[in-house]
């Protein structure tokens, strides 16, 4: 019941379709190829995606780039066949694959294998998956006939061909940003300060010809990844971590063989529950980012050490972290131990010298720590945890997202077309742009819809200039949260939002 006595009206449940109705009803993203019917696993960033997409990039640069010490590399999508072949992607980057022998579609079958029988069969050979379609009756998802065909690799990279005629160079399309970084680690070692440890950084594409892309931006055939390989003397592992002190702290919930537990990433590390330093260091730098930067609720996060089977082919030890979403727990961010194998393949496919020497004189191939973030799935699980259904606080739906990610710091209102207040609604606009704040100027409709328009895509700040403003230069501020008025004054708009911006990331922390 209500204040008034009378029945609450019960809030439907926000569902995936929601969320997704907004971001592509507000141009946050866009289904690709869509005019001729989409294109499955590819999604646009529309303007306001872009303008969100660029500002995780930004907070990760700062976190995870600026704050180590690290450097950036920004490498071609396209690598020649060469890179993938020594890196092993052309041998096991597969996935299991059964074709209907009725209407020839094709699926993943482990997937099918987990969905209908629910067994799980991570690290199982095509053979022993292909047993529970000679045993069991499963049914093609398409046209409803038995699969009972074999189970095949299907390579998951796309190839392409560059160049034409005999000098066309088989190529493919890079299934993880990491291989530039490690094909460049002479040239980089040797423009920057020669020294271990380092970290090279990279945001860029990854391609993966996924069998059934689903999911939304779960589950994609092209994506961006943030991506740091942290280059270490083997030796001496545990150097190179700008703020262990700050991070060690730090409280995640950790999942190892079934069991979970809430622990320090110091506690952690003490314990031998994870099998680096850096591995702890990172998924604790990865909890407050994802808790104070991108807003998600600590429940909603966890840390999951991979068992020897789901463990990639070139990883000593593996700890994914995942995110609670409303299409279950999913990976968001894959943190590995990857060993010199990388650098020492190179070296031997290559025939190049990927050794450094180090001051004491040893001659050695560094080791690597990988933390690999997915932005989809960032971006994704960022708006998703902000997204409030209509009549949760109001009558319309709202982003509750941290200040720093929303596409546009301030809409700026005139309160009416005419008399003035337009044009110094656009004076305001155009001073508060060449401070570098995101705002947009938005005359049309009343002020109520006009509210609504800026919570809907997560807005901080609502700038109204009324006929007040023509008298004493000052405007009205709506803070978006609490949607709370103050008057003030038009020359410290900047310093006041700047400062609520610092608020609502210290309020998140
Ligand atoms: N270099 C290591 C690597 O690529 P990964 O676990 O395959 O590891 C890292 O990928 C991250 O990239 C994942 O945690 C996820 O966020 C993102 N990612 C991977 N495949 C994806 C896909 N098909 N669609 C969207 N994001 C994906």
């Amino acid at each position: 019941m209500d204040a008034q006595g009378s029945p609450e009206k019960e809030i439907p449940k926000r569902t995936k379709e929601d969320v997704f109705d907004l971001l592509v009803r507000r141009g946050f993203i866009i289904p690709s190829s869509e005019i001729y019917g989409g294109l499955s696993g590819f999604y646009d960033f529309g303007h306001l995606g872009s303008l969100v997409k660029r500002k995780l990039i930004d907070n990760w640069r700062d976190w995870a780039v600026r704050r180590e010490g690290f450097f950036e590399i920004d490498g071609s999508s396209v690598v020649r066949k060469e890179v993938v072949e020594a890196s092993g992607h052309l041998k096991s980057f597969v996935d299991p694959v059964v074709k209907c022998e009725k209407c020839f579609d094709a699926f993943r079958a482990d997937h099918l294998v987990e969905e209908k029988l629910g067994k799980y069969v991570e690290g199982m050979t095509n053979e022993e998956i292909g047993k529970f379609f000679s045993e069991e009756k499963i049914s093609c998802p398409t046209c409803g006939e038995r699969l009972s065909g074999a189970v095949n690799s299907f390579q998951m990279m796309f190839g392409i061909s560059v160049g034409a005629g005999k000098k066309a160079i088989e190529s493919y399309l890079r299934p993880e940003t990491a291989q530039s970084i490690f094909i460049n680690f002479p040239r980089v070692f040797r423009a920057t300060r020669e020294k271990l440890p380092m970290g090279v950084a990279q945001a860029g594409k990854a391609f993966r010809n996924e069998i059934s892309p689903r999911q939304g931006m779960i589950r994609m055939r092209e994506f961006e990844q943030l991506e740091i390989e942290i280059f270490l003397d083997p030796e001496k592992l545990e150097e190179g971590m700008s703020d262990w002190d700050g991070i060690k702290g730090t409280v995640v919930e950790f999942v190892k063989e079934d069991v979970s537990e809430r622990a320090t990433v110091e506690s952690l590390f003490a314990e031998g529950k994870v099998p680096a330093k850096h591995l702890a260091y990172w998924i604790g730098k990865e909890q407050v980012f994802y808790s104070d930067i991108l807003g998600i609720p600590a429940e909603g996060i966890r840390f999951k050490f991979l068992p020897k089977a789901e463990t990639p082919f070139y990883s000593k030890g593996n700890i994914d972290m995942e995110v609670k979403t409303l299409y279950g727990w999913k990976e968001t961010i894959g943190n590995a131990y990857r060993t010199d194998y990388d650098l020492s393949t190179h070296i031997k496919h290559s025939g190049k010298d990927f050794s450094v020497t180090l001051p004491d004189g040893r001659k050695i191939v560094p080791h690597v720590i990988e933390p690999s973030w997915g932005l989809q799935r960032m971006f994704y699980c960022a708006l998703e945890a902000g997204y409030r259904q209509k009549g949760e606080g109001r009558d319309w739906v709202w982003l509750d997202i941290p200040f720093s990610i929303a596409p546009y710091s301030a809409h700026v209102f005139p309160l009416m077309k005419r008399d003035g207040l337009d044009s110094l609604g656009k004076k305001i606009w155009k001073t508060l742009s060449a401070k570098g704040i995101d705002c947009l100027y938005d005359e049309t409709g009343s002020i109520g819809k006009r509210y609504a328009r800026a919570d809907e895509i997560g807005c901080p700040f609502a700038i109204t200039v009324d006929y007040e403003s023509l008298e004493n230069g000052t405007v009205t501020l709506r803070e978006r949260n609490s949607m709370a008025q103050e008057r003030v004054k038009i020359e410290e708009l900047g310093e006041i939002m700047g400062k609520k911006l610092a608020e609502d990331r210290e309020k998140r922390n």
